[in-house]
């Protein structure tokens, strides 16, 4: 039997706001040391402010997630100064939203760099830690509802589309993982309340509206709606869950 502890190291990537950070508090609510991944300079004032709230070592370190080598070297630095990461949530992601006639080769790239690659690099380096050390872990990708449906009225063809593959990609790594102990498996949220959305939300509340009112809940998720999902997949709870990709939406894909 593999097991895998709720408080084994975890590292966050887009860990500095947003919904990784809300993950990264609840991972470190359970006992985890954390590791925060991000590009922006204040990802170690997260890091600091998680440990002065839960009392756990958390290190932020200005990583850039489609810099593969820096990707490997952050999870050499991690392992030596917090354990081997068991647990890896994938939050770094970015959304461009175009009309898809007008998208340039560099917008598509940069798009399916950070949300895909981005996502490699670091289930990559994960993997590569645990397997070497031969411990079990739990991978969870930040997905998309975006990745099996197609938001309106906004475009975002590539957003959608690097999300699908992120949702198949956690299901490729396993299967070839599976043996290992290393679980991965992918959440697909729907619209959520963070600095990603509240950039559009403000400028256009009309919008919010538009999108609140195809939500069977009648209200967009808050952070802390994806706790309990995330801290059960990141724990033995789940122990024979893997290769899914679990939608939470507040019920807008089931209509
Ligand atoms: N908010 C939603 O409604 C929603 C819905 C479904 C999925 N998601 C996904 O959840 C994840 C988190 O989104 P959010 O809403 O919290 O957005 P956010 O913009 O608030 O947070 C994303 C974080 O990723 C970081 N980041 C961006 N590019 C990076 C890079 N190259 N390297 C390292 N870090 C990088 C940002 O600096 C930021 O801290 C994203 O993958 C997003 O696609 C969000």
């Amino acid at each position: 039997m593999t097991e895998v502890s709720l408080t084994g190291p975890a590292v966050v990537t887009g860990g500095a706001r947003g919904l990784g950070y809300s993950l990264a508090q609840a991972l470190a609510a359970q006992g985890s040391a954390v590791a925060l991944l991000d590009i922006l300079p204040d990802v170690a004032d997260s890091a600091a402010r998680i440990t002065a709230e839960y009392g756990v070592r958390a290190i932020g370190l200005v990583v850039d997630v489609t810099d593969q080598d820096a990707v490997a070297s952050a999870f050499t630095q991690i392992a030596a100064e917090i354990g081997t990461p068991q647990i890896l949530l994938t939050a770094a992601g970015i959304t461009v939203w175009n009309d898809s006639v007008d998208v340039s080769a560099a917008e598509w790239r940069r798009v399916m760099s950070v949300n895909l690659d981005g996502t490699f690099f670091a289930a990559q380096a994960f993997g590569r830690g645990l397997l070497a050390a031969g411990l079990p872990g739990s991978a969870v990708f930040v997905a998309s509802m975006s990745g099996s449906i197609v938001n309106v009225p906004q475009f975002q063809a590539s957003y959608n589309a690097s999300k699908a593959a992120v949702a198949h990609l956690g299901k490729s790594l396993a299967v070839e993982w599976a043996a290992a102990g290393i679980r991965v498996n992918s959440i697909s949220p729907g619209y959520f309340l963070s600095d990603m959305t509240a950039q559009f939300t403000e400028q256009n509340p009309e919008l919010a509206r538009e999108w609140v009112s195809r939500i069977p809940v009648g209200r967009m998720g808050q952070p802390g709606d994806l706790h309990g999902l995330v801290t059960f997949l990141a724990s033995d709870a789940s122990s024979y869950l893997t290769g899914q990709d679990l939608v939470i939406d507040g019920g807008y894909t089931a209509i």
